[in-house]
C-alpha cells in the first residue's frame, strides 16, 4: 500500500494546519485566560507550512483545513492560501474560523484558492453570543456567513457547540435555517476538554438533539455530506435545501474512521486532537531538514495514532488546549 497510514491501517489524507493560538473571541467552552501567548518566533512561518505539506502530499495528503485561535487574526491569510494552493496534489483547502473578519477578507480568501469555510456560531442572541464569546461580534459573524456565500465559498458550514442550560433550547432555531435559508448546520457536542466551564455536565448528546429536531420539525431522512472530510453524519429536513449534521465526539466515538492529522501554529505533529501525542517538526525543518526526512516525521507522528481517544471513557486533562491546536 503507498500513501500514509496509521498502525491500524486508517489511510490519513487530510491535514489540519492551526497557524495561530491567538483569538479575538474568549469563548467559555475553548479558551484557559491564563496561559502565555506564542511569540513570532515560535510561529511557524507561511514558507515553512508550505514545506510541510510539500511533505505530507508526497505521502497521499490531498486536503487541508487552516484553524487556529482564530485564523484570521494573523496577517495575510490569503498569502498562506495562494503558497499552499500552489502545491501540487492539494484538491482542498478549507478554513475554519469564527466569523468575525470573514466579511473582509472572503473575496481574497477565495482569489486565493480557498474552497470552503467552516464557522462557528453558538446563538443568534447577542446577549446569549455574548455570555459565550466574550464578545459584541454576532452582527459580523452574520455579515462573515453571508460575505462567505456571496463571494463563492462553498459549501459554509455552520458549527453549533451545544451546552446544556446554555444554548441548547435553540437547536431547532439552528435547524430551521436549514429550510429557510439552505444553511448547512452541524451540531458539535461539547467536549469538556481542559480547563473548559462546566466540565462533563454540559453535554448534550447528539442522539438527543436529533430526536428534538425530529419531534419538531418531522422526520429527516440520512443523507451524504456535501463535501468534506469529516466524522458528521448528515441528515435533510423534508424540503430543505441545507442540511443538519451531528459530531458526536464524546457519545459516538468516530476514531475507526479517523484520516486526519494536525500541525501545531508552532511546529508540533499531532496524531490526535484529544490525546497529547506529539512529534516536533519545526526544530528539524529549521535545521534544514530534507523533504524526505519531514516525510519522516509525518509517517512518525502517524504511527503514533492511537486506535481511539479516551475521552469518553476518563476524562483526559490535555496540555495542550483547544485553542493550541484548533479544534
Ligand atoms: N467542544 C466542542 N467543540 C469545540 N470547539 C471548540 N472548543 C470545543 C469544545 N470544547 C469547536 C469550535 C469550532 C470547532 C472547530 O470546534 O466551536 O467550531
Amino acid at each position: 500500500m503507498s500513501g500514509l497510514f496509521d498502525t491500524y491501517h486508517r489511510r490519513i489524507n487530510y491535514m489540519r494546519i492551526s497557524i495561530t493560538d491567538r483569538c479575538n473571541m474568549c469563548c467559555i467552552y475553548c479558551t484557559a485566560r491564563s496561559v502565555p501567548r506564542l511569540t513570532h518566533d515560535d510561529i511557524l512561518r507561511y514558507k515553512e507550512i508550505q514545506r510541510i505539506v510539500k511533505a505530507a502530499v508526497g505521502l497521499g495528503v490531498k486536503s487541508l483545513r487552516i484553524t487556529g485561535g482564530e485564523p484570521l487574526v494573523r496577517p495575510d491569510v490569503s498569502a498562506l492560501v495562494e503558497l499552499l494552493s500552489q502545491v501540487d496534489g492539494i484538491t482542498d483547502i478549507s478554513l475554519t474560523t469564527n466569523g468575525a473578519l470573514l466579511a473582509k477578507y472572503a473575496a481574497e480568501l477565495k482569489e486565493a484558492g480557498l474552497k470552503r469555510v467552516n464557522i462557528s456560531l453558538d446563538s443568534f442572541k447577542a446577549d446569549r453570543f455574548k455570555y459565550i464569546t466574550g464578545t459584541d461580534k454576532l452582527g459580523e459573524v452574520l455579515n462573515g456567513i453571508e460575505a462567505a456565500k456571496k463571494v463563492g465559498l462553498d459549501p459554509v458550514k455552520i458549527n453549533m457547540v451545544v451546552l446544556k442550560g446554555i444554548n441548547d433550547d435553540e437547536v431547532i432555531d439552528f435547524a430551521r435555517m436549514s429550510l429557510d435559508e439552505g444553511w448547512h448546520i452541524r451540531y458539535i457536542e461539547y467536549m469538556p476538554f481542559a480547563d473548559t466551564e462546566g466540565e462533563g455536565n454540559r453535554v448534550v448528546a447528539v442522539g438527543d438533539i436529533l430526536e428534538s429536531i425530529q419531534q419538531s420539525l418531522g422526520k429527516m431522512e440520512p443523507c451524504l455530506p456535501t463535501k468534506g472530510n469529516g466524522p458528521a453524519k448528515y441528515y435533510k429536513l423534508h424540503g430543505a435545501e441545507g442540511t443538519v449534521g451531528f459530531i458526536g465526539a464524546v457519545t459516538d466515538c468516530f476514531c475507526a474512521n479517523c484520516n486526519r492529522f494536525r500541525l501545531t501554529a508552532d511546529g508540533g505533529l499531532r496524531p490526535c486532537l484529544l490525546e497529547d501525542d506529539e512529534v516536533d517538526i519545526k526544530g528539524p525543518l529549521r535545521s534544514g531538514a530534507s523533504i524526505e526526512e519531514l516525510a519522516r516525521l509525518i509517517q512518525e507522528a502517524a504511527n503514533m495514532k492511537r486506535e481511539h481517544h479516551r475521552l469518553g471513557e476518563e476524562f483526559v486533562r490535555g496540555k495542550r488546549q483547544m485553542w493550541q491546536i484548533g479544534g
